[in-house]
C-alpha cells in the first residue's frame, strides 16, 4: 500500500524535486577488466579534459533537456541541471589479469591512433591494473598472471574490498564507482547459491562454482557500498543476492551489457516497424570482429551468454502477443565471427524481411561499419557519472536497480516480474523525465492540447 502511495505521488505531474548530495571532491571509478573498452573510456576522458577532443556520444556530457512547454524555450545541458560530477573530478583505477598499464594496453587495443594516445600518455601509464580475481573455467580463450590467489572465494573478495579501501584512500575520493568492463563470462543461470546474503556468502567459502569473479567484484563493491554497473552480460548483479545487498547498502546496480553496435540499430529499427505496423518475418545479423572481445566470444560458453542478450531485444520490443499476425512468427538469428584482421573495426550486417500492406514482402539491409570501443566509451562514462548521481541522490539509492538507465543496455535489468524496456526513444524518455522529477520539473507528456487552447 505504501510503495503504491509512493508510486502514485511519483507519477504525480510535478513535485518539489528531491534531495541530491552535491558532488563534491573527488569521484573513484573501479574497472575490472582494464581492456579495448575501459582504455578507450579513460583516454578520452584526459583528452577532453585537456582540450585534444569532443565528448561525442555522452548524453550527460552534450545531451539537453527539454523543459516546461516547447514555447518556454528551455533546454539545458543535462550536466548543467542534474549535479553531475565534472569530468576534471575523476580518477582512475582498475584489475586485469594481464600487468601491462594503460597506455600499453591501449597501444595493443589499437581503437586509438598512437598520435592521441602519446598526448595522454604520462596520464594513461601512470594507471596500473590490480591484481584480477580470475578463473579460467568463466573465460576459456585468455589467462594471465597477474592474478590473485586466496584459499577461498571469500578470501578473493575481501582482497577486492581490501583493494577498493586502499584505492579510496590514496586517491582521496570522496565516493567511489565500479564498472564491469571486463571479458564475458561463460553462460550461468540463477541457482541456490544466489538467492539470498547467506546462500551467497557460505557459498563463497565453499567456492561454489555458481560463483563467477566478476560476482565477486560485485559483491566487494557492493559490501563497501559502492555502486556497480555491468557492461557485459554476465549473470553478475541480476541475482536476488545482489539485489538485496544494493538495497541493503544503498549502492546502486545496473546492467547488462552495454549496448553498442548492431543492437543500438535493432532497437532503433524495430521500433520504427512496430510504430507502423509492419510485420517481421526474420532478422539475421552477423557480425566479424578481431579483438579481444571477439577471441573470447569465440568460445561457445562466452557466445551463449552475448547471445541471449542479444536475442531477447526484439520479443520485447514487438509484443508478438499484442501483435500475432505481424510478430509471431519471425525468425531471429545472431552471429558472432572471430576475425583478426579487423581488430577492433566490428562490421554488423543485418538483412531483415519485412512484410507491408496485404503481406507483401519487403527486405532492408544494414551493414554497419563500426567501432565497438568508440561506441561503448561515451555509455561508460556516462553510466559512471548517473550511478554517481543515483547513489548521492536520496530517492534513488535504496532503490537497487536503476531501470532508468536502461537506455544504455542490450539487457536492462528490472525488479523481478518486471518486462524490459527495449524501445530506445521510451528509454530515453523515460530517462530525462526520471531528470525532470528528481528536480521538481513537470514531466513531459508530449500531450501538447494546450497549445490549441
Ligand atoms: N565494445 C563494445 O561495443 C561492447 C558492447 C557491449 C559489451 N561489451 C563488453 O564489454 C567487455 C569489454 O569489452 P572489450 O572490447 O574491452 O574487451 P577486451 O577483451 O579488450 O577487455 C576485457 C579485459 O578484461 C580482462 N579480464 C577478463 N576477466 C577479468 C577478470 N576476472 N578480472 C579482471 N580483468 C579481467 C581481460 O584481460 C581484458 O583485458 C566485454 O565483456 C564485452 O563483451 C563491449
Amino acid at each position: 500500500m505504501a510503495t503504491q502511495r509512493k508510486h502514485a505521488a511519483i507519477a504525480d505531474k510535478k513535485h518539489n524535486g528531491s534531495e541530491i548530495q552535491a558532488p563534491k571532491g573527488k569521484l573513484g571509478v573501479m574497472i575490472p577488466g582494464m581492456g579495448a573498452v575501459a582504455t578507450t573510456f579513460v583516454a578520452g576522458v584526459e583528452a577532453v579534459r585537456k582540450g585534444i577532443s569532443k565528448p561525442i556520444g555522452s548524453l550527460t556530457q552534450m545531451g539537453t533537456i527539454r523543459l516546461g512547454k516547447r514555447t518556454d524555450a528551455r533546454s539545458p545541458k543535462i550536466k548543467e541541471f542534474v549535479p553531475l560530477a565534472g569530468l576534471d573530478d575523476l580518477v582512475f583505477t582498475g584489475w586485469d589479469i594481464f600487468e601491462d598499464d594503460m597506455y600499453t594496453a591501449a597501444s595493443k587495443a589499437g581503437v586509438l591512433e598512437k598520435e592521441l594516445l602519446d598526448q595522454v600518455k604520462p596520464f594513461l601509464s601512470s594507471i596500473t591494473p590490480r591484481k584480477a580475481v580470475f578463473d579460467r573455467n568463466y573465460v576459456k580463450k585468455i589467462d594471465g598472471p597477474n592474478v590473485k590467489k586466496g584459499k577461498n572465494k571469500m578470501d578473493l573478495a575481501e582482497q577486492v574490498r581490501a583493494d577498493i579501501r586502499d584505492f579510496k584512500k590514496k586517491s582521496g575520493a570522496t565516493r567511489l564507482v565500479t564498472i564491469w568492463c571486463g571479458s564475458t563470462e561463460t553462460f550461468i543461470t540463477p541457482s541456490a547459491a544466489h538467492q539470498s546474503i547467506k546462500a551467497f556468502e557460505k557459498a563463497l567459502t565453499q567456492n561454489d562454482e555458481n560463483i563467477a569473479p566478476s560476482m565477486i567484484y560485485a559483491y566487494a563493491s557492493l559490501m563497501e557500498g559502492v555502486p556497480f554497473a555491468n557492461g557485459a552480460p554476465n549473470l553478475t548483479v541480476d541475482i536476488p543476492v545482489m539485489h538485496e545487498l544494493s538495497r541493503q547498502s544503498e549502492a546502486p546496480i545496473c546492467g547488462k551489457d552495454f549496448k553498442t553496435g548492431q543492437t543500438l540499430m535493432k532497437t532503433i529499427l524495430a521500433p520504427g516497424f512496430k510504430a507502423r505496423l509492419l510485420g517481421l518475418a526474420g532478422w539475421f545479423s552477423t557480425n566479424i570482429l578481431g579483438n579481444r572481445d571477439g577471441e573470447v566470444l569465440d568460445d561457445p560458453g562466452s557466445f551463449k551468454t552475448k547471445e541471449e542478450s542479444k536475442l531477447s531485444v526484439l520479443e520485447h520490443i514487438l509484443q508478438p502477443e499484442l501483435y500475432p499476425d505481424l510478430y509471431g512468427n519471425f525468425t531471429h538469428k545472431v552471429r558472432i565471427n572471430y576475425y583478426p584482421p579487423r581488430g577492433d573495426n566490428k562490421e554488423g550486417w543485418d538483412n531483415i524481411d519485412i512484410f507491408g500492406w496485404l503481406g507483401y514482402p519487403m527486405q532492408i539491409k544494414v551493414d554497419f561499419l563500426c567501432r565497438d570501443s568508440i561506441l561503448a566509451a561515451p555509455i561508460v562514462l556516462d553510466l559512471v557519472l548517473f550511478m554517481d548521481l543515483a547513489k548521492r541522490s536520496a530517492e534513488l539509492r535504496g532503490l537497487g536497480i536503476q531501470e532508468w538507465i536502461s537506455f544504455y543496455f542490450k539487457s536492462p535489468m528490472t525488479a523481478p516480474g518486471l518486462y524490459p524496456e527495449h524501445d530506445l526513444f521510451i528509454q530515453l524518455m523515460k530517462l530525462k523525465n526520471t531528470l525532470r522529477h528528481l528536480r521538481g520539473e513537470e514531466l513531459i507528456t508530449h500531450l501538447g492540447l494546450e497549445y490549441y487552447d
